[in-house]
């Protein structure tokens, strides 16, 4: 049933991926040909509850901004209005505070763009308060299983895949081994493609365990075959056999940070292989830059489907992209499963079929 819409809000929550700006785009545009008022709401949902929180995205506002990194309306992964941290550290539930709000501003939906922690977060307030709320799909890890896609990720390989090419020649011209950490903390998408496209010798993602033996064969065999240099690609949520996910923990509420992978795994090599290695870890250079192409037609396709979800008064749903285009899913089946990669995927064949070892 169509709902009476006049004035609509839109967040971003979470870390930042290339093509924010151009669902913020989309739905300006789409929400100012329905007649409606849009607004930004700044840092996820702080800005609710600021002075200058709150940006009118009139169509002029967004003018130029698809081909724009980062978020016009700034990021924060600090917000979960379900578990805000006092300043006495104390964890309290701010849910209902934030839904008078919203209705107090005179608000009739929200589109929330964000990943498995922001979407989480919105299906919560739909199932507690039937808050009028759609989302939209995000993150450079794409790890979110009810979309093939999410938008960010074809960026975040374009950058991964252009820095594999740019070690290539070096790595060679010393005879060195390159281990690169990519970002990809449940699922090794990031990886897997980049490192296809960069041609690395070794790939190891967080779906499979490796053994550092496995790695050091690849690497000796090429030695053996005069390929004195080798470039391993690493995500950062990977671990050895038998061994841990590597990171640091962050103040409470706060995703452990990840990191320290490519160290671990370039010591091994060293141990293993006595080859010359360097480590480098990509991090957010991954989330950075302009979208490509492929991010800025994602971005405005979801953008856009999100207000026609919202004219019809469908809330409660996430858009999503399928084979057979964008289609609206439960925020139950967008927020039930991580997505990671198939172990009998074709693309994780083609890794094997080129001779790259994942480390098994
Ligand atoms: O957006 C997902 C992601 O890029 C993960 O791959 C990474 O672990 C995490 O964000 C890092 O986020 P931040 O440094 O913003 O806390």
């Amino acid at each position: 049933m169509a709902a009476t819409i006049r004035r609509i809000a839109v967040n971003t929550g979470g870390g930042d991926a290339p093509g924010l700006n151009a669902v913020i785009r989309a739905v300006a545009l789409a929400g100012a040909r329905r007649g409606w008022e849009v607004f930004g709401i700044r840092h996820g949902y702080l800005g609710l509850f600021q002075e200058d929180g709150l940006i009118r995205l009139d169509v002029d506002r967004v003018e130029g901004i698809t081909n724009t990194g980062g978020t016009i309306l700034g990021a924060n992964n600090r917000g979960n209005p379900f578990r805000l941290v006092t300043e006495q550290g104390v964890i309290e539930d701010g849910s209902a505070r934030l839904v008078d709000r919203f209705s107090e501003l005179g608000f009739d939906a929200l589109i929330a763009i964000g990943g498995d922690g922001s979407l989480s977060i919105v299906k919560q307030l739909y199932d507690r308060y039937q808050f009028p709320v759609v989302g939209v799909p995000k993150t450079i890890d794409n790890d979110l299983d009810a979309t093939e896609y999410t938008f960010g990720f074809d960026t975040a390989v374009s950058t991964a895949t252009d820095a594999l090419d740019k070690l290539q020649p070096t790595a060679q011209s010393h005879d060195r081994v390159m281990v690169v950490e990519v970002m990809g903390r449940y699922a090794g998408w990031i990886g897997l493609h980049a490192g296809i496209a960069g041609a690395a010798d070794v790939i190891l993602l967080p779906e499979i365990p490796f053994s550092m033996e496995a790695v050091s064969q690849k690497i000796m065999e090429r030695e053996a075959g005069g390929r004195h240099y080798s470039i391993v690609v690493v995500a950062e949520g990977a671990a050895p056999l038998g061994g841990q996910v590597l990171g640091k923990e962050q103040e409470t509420g706060r995703n452990v940070l990840l990191g320290g992978i490519a160290e671990q795994v370039a010591a091994g090599i060293t141990a293993h292989t006595g080859k010359e290695t360097r480590h480098l870890v990509l991090g957010h250079l991954q989330r950075g830059g302009q979208p490509t192409a492929f991010d800025r037609l994602l971005s405005l396709r979801f953008g856009a489907a999100a207000v026609r979800l919202i004219a019809a008064g469908d809330f409660g749903k996430m858009v999503a992209l399928t084979d057979h285009g964008i289609r609206a899913v439960s925020l139950e089946e967008a927020t039930n499963r991580m997505r990671r990669v198939p172990l009998d995927s074709d693309v994780l064949q083609t890794a094997r079929d080129l001779g790259i070892c994942l480390g098994d």
